[in-house]
């Protein structure tokens, strides 16, 4: 299945979810029309994109009316969560969450439909499920996220798979294993998520940055805890002197390493703030040589890391 976008995409969740507070609605559609403008094609969401968590839905509205006049350029990825169904008709299940989904869009058909995470019901039946809407006409293509290589192989025996959103970044490098070579070797498109590392790779966080109290998922994730963001130091000055060299920034490093290392990986940044999207958007300008991807993979396996998400994460 090839779907094609821009180098880099755009992770939306900031804008309802997991960062704190959110942007007013205005600011956050402009963000995404602005990106577009800026050449960014992917745009991804989620149905439980809500302030905390809470509802259905508030993420998915603002997607909709960001790329009303501009659906039919653009790639939009949502995904749907099953938790609590366990049996029954699956696909009447998932069939009546991407309606949902669909409204909110403001579309009539979701370009990659990922599950969000796996529950209880064996993947193959999801698999078939997905099969069918892809036949269909509401789905292009379908994707897992938070899945190792063996539940994608099962998935992939039954409708292949247009895409895995898992986290990576320089910090989070278990796909590495064998999640990304598998998706290589059977044309499937792997979407990074938190490549930036929840913003530890951006060289704008210190043992002293307070984050906010309500739905910021940087209280919980691992690499940045207080100690952690200081033994993780090291790497974030390998990459400001990188950057620096480059004339670009630490967080544009960590997006042009990927890009660099991967042909099928495609990052999707998040941040609800418009400037640092282009910046995010830009670091497919930024041009590594060999020499330059092999001294940064060098110090990569040198450093150590402080914190582990995986895959069992959240
Ligand atoms: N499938 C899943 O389970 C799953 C899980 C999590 C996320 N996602 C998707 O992946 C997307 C990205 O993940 P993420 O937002 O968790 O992580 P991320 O992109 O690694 O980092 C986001 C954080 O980094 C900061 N940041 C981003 N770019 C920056 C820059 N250039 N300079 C300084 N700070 C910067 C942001 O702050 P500011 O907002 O202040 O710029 C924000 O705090 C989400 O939007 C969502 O679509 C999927």
């Amino acid at each position: 299945m090839d779907i094609e976008v821009s180098a880099v995409g755009m992770g939306c969740m900031a804008f309802s979810h997991g960062y704190g507070k959110i942007p007013a609605e205005q600011y956050s559609i402009e963000a995404i029309r602005n990106a577009y403008a800026h050449g960014c094609t992917f745009f991804d969401t989620a149905e439980v994109y809500s302030p905390n968590l809470t509802g259905i839905g508030h993420n998915e509205l603002i997607v909709g009316k960001a790329l009303k006049g501009i659906r039919d350029d653009v790639v939009v990825a949502t995904k749907l969560m099953l938790h609590g169904v366990n049996s029954g008709n699956i696909y009447k299940t998932i069939r009546t969450h991407l309606e949902g989904s669909l409204d909110r869009l403001q579309t009539d058909m979701v370009d990659i439909y990922y599950l969000h995470r796996m529950s209880g019901i064996p993947v193959e039946e999801i698999a078939e499920a997905m099969g069918r809407l892809i036949d269909e006409g509401l789905i292009r293509g379908w994707g897992l996220s938070q899945v190792d290589v063996d539940i994608i192989d099962r998935a992939q025996q039954v409708t292949p798979l247009a895409a895995i959103q898992n986290i990576y970044s320089m910090v989070e490098r278990d796909c590495e294993n064998s999640v990304i070579p598998y998706c290589m070797e059977h044309n499937i498109g792997f979407v990074p998520f938190s490549p930036i590392a929840s913003g530890l790779l951006s060289g704008k966080i210190t043992p002293q940055t307070q984050f906010e109290r309500n739905d910021d998922v940087r209280n919980w994730v691992p690499q940045l805890s207080r100690k952690n963001i200081e033994g993780n130091q090291p790497i974030v000055e390998m990459l400001k002197i990188f950057a620096e060299k480059k004339n670009a920034t630490p967080a544009q490093i960590s997006l042009a390493w990927m890009l660099y290392k991967y042909p099928n990986v495609v990052p999707i940044p998040g941040s609800k703030n418009k400037e640092r999207i282009i910046e995010n958007l830009d670091s497919s300008n930024v041009e590594l040589n060999d020499e330059e991807f092999i001294a940064l993979e060098k110090s990569l396996n040198e450093l150590k890391v402080y914190g582990h998400r995986g895959l069992g994460g959240l």
